[in-house]
């Protein structure tokens, strides 16, 4: 008994040390393994990356490493040397991250997975004409949803509702009837997709147990079979963008049932940050009465300038909106938030930070950029980062501002909610062109008010840093009814 005590005390001892033993290196960034073996800062990182990364910036500055779970990953906070990161395909790997996530999160392997060529279809049908297609379908919908909205409800009549409820549902149904071949099943899509989406972050770390775990399994299977498309099941066949996703994976030899499986990434890809992001849009607007009518002011221009029977996509896209567009582009600083993540496939990757330091990393070590601490919530680069100001990518003259500097010299990344290089966002017009329409047609449509005009914006949940678009703790209460025009 005693000699298997012992056997095991040493077993552990070794264990640790094994687990424990790495150490810092010249040339290395420093390092950071928290007090847990194996498991490091874990807990913290899950909990709120965003407050766990501050103090580790206010701790070593610009470049650290950090053990999270017994990976080491080095974060990067000084958008000057971001390009060593973003352009740098030899030493540095996107893929295998990626495929880590499509696992965990979707349950998904794609075996003979070439993201370079899904790119190159995903640009085909989300730039160029292709985006023009789609957009007029989403501006379609989206009157669609707005006007069978109209037609339960009295005129004079207001209604109490979430924003984030009211702006993600009618944005996701908009999106799905655009994309998807069926519209026979939109809301229980809906349902099941943000029962799966609020679990997403934990689900990404494995980290989901018991009711939530099955929760998150219920609803994924739920959508594979919502999502099968008619066709397959004997029904009308549509030319739209899941025929054609189908029909390129399957020339790339996937099965069926990976196919169902990839269309709920998709899904979720193309659907999860439009709402949200509308949502804390208007609310923004909403708590700042000065930004509202500025914006106001040129959604009325809009719709004088243009007769009836032009679409609102057209009308937007046809007149200039700077005032808009600064209201976007700050939204979006304040509440963007994705991590942007390679692997090192090569020991001794050299990364140059401001100031002329160089650091080395090692083979099988991660690096995370991550834009929303700097450059977006960065007090060297933007005055008073934390609040909302609605000019601020506005010059005098109504141009955008692009100048913005850090330690004197001027910014390439002063802003990143869409990342940047050669894995930045793929749907960014298609995104902020749907973002736009929606509060476009909000504003022109609708009288919207909080019910209590003192509530601050509900919080962050701090669960969501490193998943794209962040999401609020609880909602905003409002009311609209429709205006008499
Ligand atoms: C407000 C809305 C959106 C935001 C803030 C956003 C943000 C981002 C960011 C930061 C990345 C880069 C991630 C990385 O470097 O690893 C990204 C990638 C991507 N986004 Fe978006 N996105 C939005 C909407 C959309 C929409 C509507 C689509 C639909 C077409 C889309 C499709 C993609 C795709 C396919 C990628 C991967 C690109 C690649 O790896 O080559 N996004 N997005």
């Amino acid at each position: 008994m005693l000699f298997a005590i012992f056997l095991l005390l040493i077993t552990i001892v070794a264990l640790l040390l094994l687990f424990c033993g790495r150490s810092r290196r010249v040339n290395e960034p420093p390092l950071e393994k928290g007090l847990v073996p194996w498991l490091g800062h874990a807990l913290e990182f899950g909990k709120d990356a965003a407050k766990f990364l501050t103090r580790m910036k206010n701790k070593h500055g610009d470049i650290f490493t950090v053990r999270v779970a017994g990976q080491y990953i080095t974060v990067l906070l000084d958008p000057n040397s971001y390009d060593d990161v973003l352009y740098d395909t030899v030493s540095l790997d996107f893929r295998r991250h990626r495929g880590v996530l499509m696992k965990n999160i979707f349950s998904l392997v794609l075996p003979s997975h070439n993201p370079d060529k899904e790119r190159a279809w995903m640009e085909q049908h989300f730039q160029g004409v292709g985006l023009d297609k789609l957009q007029l379908s989403v501006d379609s919908h989206l009157r669609g949803l707005l006007m069978a909205d109209q037609k339960g409800c009295g005129t004079a009549e207001w209604r109490e509702v979430g924003l984030f409820d009211l702006s993600y549902g009618l944005l996701f149904r908009a999106g799905y009837l655009t994309m998807f071949t069926r519209d026979d099943n939109t809301d229980a899509v809906y349902k099941q997709f943000r029962n799966f989406d609020k679990l997403l972050p934990e689900l990404a770390r494995s980290t989901l147990k018991g009711k939530d775990k099955k929760s998150a399994t219920s609803s994924q299977e739920s959508l594979w079979q919502l999502l099968t498309p008619t066709w397959l099941e004997g029904g009308r066949n549509t030319s739209c963008w899941q025929e054609s996703y189908q029909l390129y994976l399957g020339e790339a030899g996937v099965d069926a049932e990976t196919q169902r499986r990839a269309l709920l990434m998709h899904l979720w890809t193309t659907q999860c940050n439009a709402g949200p992001a509308a949502f804390w849009l208007l609310g923004l607007l909403l708590r700042h009465p000065e930004a509202m009518q500025a914006v106001l002011a040129e959604v009325r221009g809009v719709m004088q300038n243009h007769s009836l029977h032009h679409s609102a996509h057209e009308r937007l896209v046809t007149h200039n909106t700077p005032v808009f567009d600064s209201v976007l582009r700050e939204t979006l600083r304040l509440t963007a938030a994705a991590f942007i993540s390679r692997e090192v496939v090569v020991d001794g990757k050299r990364l140059n930070v401001s100031g002329g330091q160089e650091y080395c990393l090692r083979k099988g070590d991660r690096v995370f950029l991550f834009p929303f601490l700097s450059p977006q919530m960065d007090p060297e680069i933007h005055h008073e980062p934390e609040s909302f100001k609605y000019k601020r990518f506005l010059n005098d003259d109504m141009s955008e501002k692009q100048t913005f500097y850090k330690g004197g010299s001027s910014l390439k990344y002063y802003n990143m909610p869409w990342g940047a290089g050669r894995n930045s966002c793929v749907g960014k017009q298609f995104a902020t062109s749907t973002v736009k329409l929606f509060v476009f047609m909000v504003l022109s449509h609708l009288e919207l008010e909080m019910c209590e005009p003192t509530d601050p914006l509900p919080r962050v949940n701090p669960q969501r840093y490193g998943f794209g678009m962040l999401q609020p703790i609880g909602d905003l209460q409002v009311r609209y009814r429709f205006k008499r025009n």
